[in-house]
């Protein structure tokens, strides 16, 4: 517990904590208790406060070709405005406020204004469908959305807002901001206001107020095994103060020297964390980038490494091997000489991947944390030192300091070295989920019902002879899409809401660039004609893009265990084009030869 408490001490608190933790109510912990701290000034005001107000906080870099620099003195300002135009709008601590925003400067603002306010964001990615984000709104029962007009994507300008009309038509939302980023025309109701009407004219002043360290800080939906993501809800003192260490402590930053740069998009948890939190509470100087790595064309990312001397670099597999698949000579025709760390997230990193990241950009030495963490642990929980003697090539290796970690088998019991089995947090840590918004049951099933007293993140692991962790995947039914999760459950939701399908069943198979591609098994209600590009689009619109499955398959019958249930593991056998394992428990045994026989299938 000594330990939290120092690194608490990167923080301001205006009422110093009375206990560093409180556990008597878990699964619910209490991090500094009686403590109080706003975490917007923590971000902001005391950078500039402490002197270093002209410091550059984000080097901002649009995708046509646009940029901004903005100092800390200049973030507080609008942060200030901003704050003070939501009050305006009736917005008070306790309110939830969604956005909706590209990675511009003002989705940025717009976090650190609820912050400010104690009004828990809910940031829906942008790559939602309209119906994705209105059940969002609704679980949260949001009071205000902001979004933009439009939105800049592989050189195109895209529509954001009419996506959002469509998405609030009938619901209690009262007001919608929106940026004005693309000029793409929209259509402003009554309750829809201008961003820059509404914060520009506001002062830059605003009195930030001292929150319990408990006090709500943001929900952020993620999926789960079934079809209806959760909100993770995450509070502000231990949230901060872990996610403040570890971007310190893994990624060795150093304020006032590095340029750090995170390719996340903020609606994720590592945008959040990694962008918009650790960095800002740590004082760095980031690069934001609002668009795609291939515009205007594939050099982008170490073109603006390059201009702007990037130290630290954090990225997803599914990004490195896709400059692999690029070239190496692409960024061999850049001077990327700043960097000096590397970071991975999302899913394992391939030992191959890892070492062309080592090589081509981090120059043969530069160190890859490769960091393990969920959008419910809030920070980084295992990775290596950046001043690691030894790293291995796809492995996490070690939990952070004050963090604990296990392996353990069906039991709860530790796994020997060299054996796998579930990994555990088996001791709470400060930036834990504070629970899922609205759904106490299934908090406490989803999490703390399979091994009495600890954490089940739902991933398999091993240890290795050393007793360092390498993670292995998803034990559940989520899929890992290019670091995304997605649930089976609801593409097959998705899948059977159109109606030409009868049944539907969704699977995970390995991909070599995205990790996972999802592969879909669907029976055709009646005789009608499927049309499988149809049924990607629908996917598409159900949900978004990134859900769209790899490969339909449209098959006679599924195979079903006597009790009807899926056997995936089959499937995926399909999918992955191997050869089919034990059939014995089938309800049907002629069903695999269907299936095989009776695809018709399109990529
Ligand atoms: C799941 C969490 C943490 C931010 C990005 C994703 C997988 C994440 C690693 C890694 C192996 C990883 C796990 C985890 N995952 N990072 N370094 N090595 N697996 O957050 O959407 O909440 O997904 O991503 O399966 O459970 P998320």
């Amino acid at each position: 517990m000594d330990f939290w408490a120092e690194q608490a001490q990167r923080l301001h608190w205006d009422v110093r904590w009375s206990e560093v933790l409180d556990w008597s109510g878990a699964p619910y912990a209490k991090w500094f208790v009686g403590g109080r701290l706003n975490v917007a000034r923590n971000c902001v005001d005391r950078h500039v406060e402490a002197g270093f107000g002209d410091q550059v906080a984000i080097h901002w870099v649009g995708e046509p070709g646009d940029s901004r620099d903005i100092t800390y003195a200049q973030l507080r300002d609008e942060v200030c405005r901003a704050a003070n135009a939501l009050v305006s709008l009736g917005v008070r601590a306790g309110d939830r406020v969604a956005i909706q925003l590209p990675m511009i400067p003002e989705a940025i603002v717009a976090m650190l204004a609820c912050a400010r306010l104690g009004a828990p964001h809910s940031v829906v990615f942008g790559g939602f469908s309209p119906s994705a984000l209105r059940s969002r709104v609704d679980d949260a029962e949001a009071k205000v959305v902001i979004t933009a007009d439009g939105q800049y994507r592989r050189g195109k300008a895209v529509p954001v807002k009419a996506g959002v009309d469509e998405a609030l038509a009938g619901s209690a939302v009262e007001k919608v901001v929106v940026v004005r980023r693309t000029g793409t025309p929209v259509s402003m109701g009554e309750r829809d206001v201008w961003w820059h009407e509404l914060v520009d004219p506001q002062p830059a002043e605003h009195t930030a107020e001292a929150f319990d360290s408990e006090h709500p800080l943001f929900i952020l939906y993620t999926s789960g095994t079934t079809g209806k993501p959760k909100g993770i809800l995450h509070t502000s003192g231990g949230y901060l103060t872990q996610v403040a260490y570890t971007h310190a402590a893994v990624f060795d930053h150093r304020p006032g020297e590095d340029v750090y740069w995170c390719t996340a998009d903020i609606g994720w948890i590592t945008g959040h964390s990694y962008i918009v939190y650790g960095p800002l509470a740590n004082r760095a100087t980031q690069v934001v980038y609002e668009g795609t790595p291939n515009t205007p064309h594939e050099g982008r990312h170490w073109e603006i490494i390059q201009q702007y001397g990037v130290s630290i670099y954090y990225t997803a597999p599914t990004l490195i091997r896709t400059f692999m698949k690029w070239g190496e000579d692409i960024p061999a025709k850049y001077d990327l000489s700043s960097l000096r760390v590397l970071g991975s997230v999302g899913e394992p990193i391939n030992p191959e991947a890892w070492r062309w990241y080592r090589e081509h950009i981090g120059a043969g030495k530069a160190p890859i944390v490769d960091t393990w963490w969920q959008t419910e642990t809030g920070a980084i929980m295992i990775a290596p030192s950046p001043g690691s003697a030894e790293f291995k090539p796809g492995s996490a290796q070690t939990p952070v300091p004050g963090i604990s970690a296990v392996v353990v088998d069906d039991a709860g019991k530790e796994v020997a070295p060299g054996e796998s089995g579930y990994l555990v947090l088996d001791q709470p840590w400060p930036s834990m989920l504070r629970g899922v918004w609205g759904d106490d049951a299934r908090f406490r099933e989803t999490y703390w019902s399979r091994f009495a007293g600890a954490y089940f993140a739902g991933d398999g692991a091993r240890y290795d002879a050393d007793g360092d962790i390498w993670l292995l995947g998803r034990v559940d039914d989520v899929m890992n899409v290019s670091g995304h999760r997605i649930s089976t459950a609801e593409v097959e939701s998705a899948l059977v809401s159109h109606p030409a399908v009868a049944e539907a069943a969704v699977v995970g198979a390995a991909d070599a660039t995205t990790g996972q591609g999802i592969v879909a098994f669907v029976i055709p209600r009646g005789v009608a004609e499927v049309s499988v590009q149809e049924l990607r689009e629908h996917v598409a619109r159900e949900i978004g893009p990134i859900a769209k499955p790899r490969q339909i398959m449209v098959v006679p019958e599924l195979p079903k265990t006597r009790s009807g249930k899926i056997m995936r593991r089959l499937l995926r056998d399909v999918a992955e084009n191997r050869e089919i394992g034990d059939v014995t428990t089938l309800a049907d045994a002629t069903v695999m030869a269907h299936l095989k026989g009776g695809v018709s299938s399109q990529r």
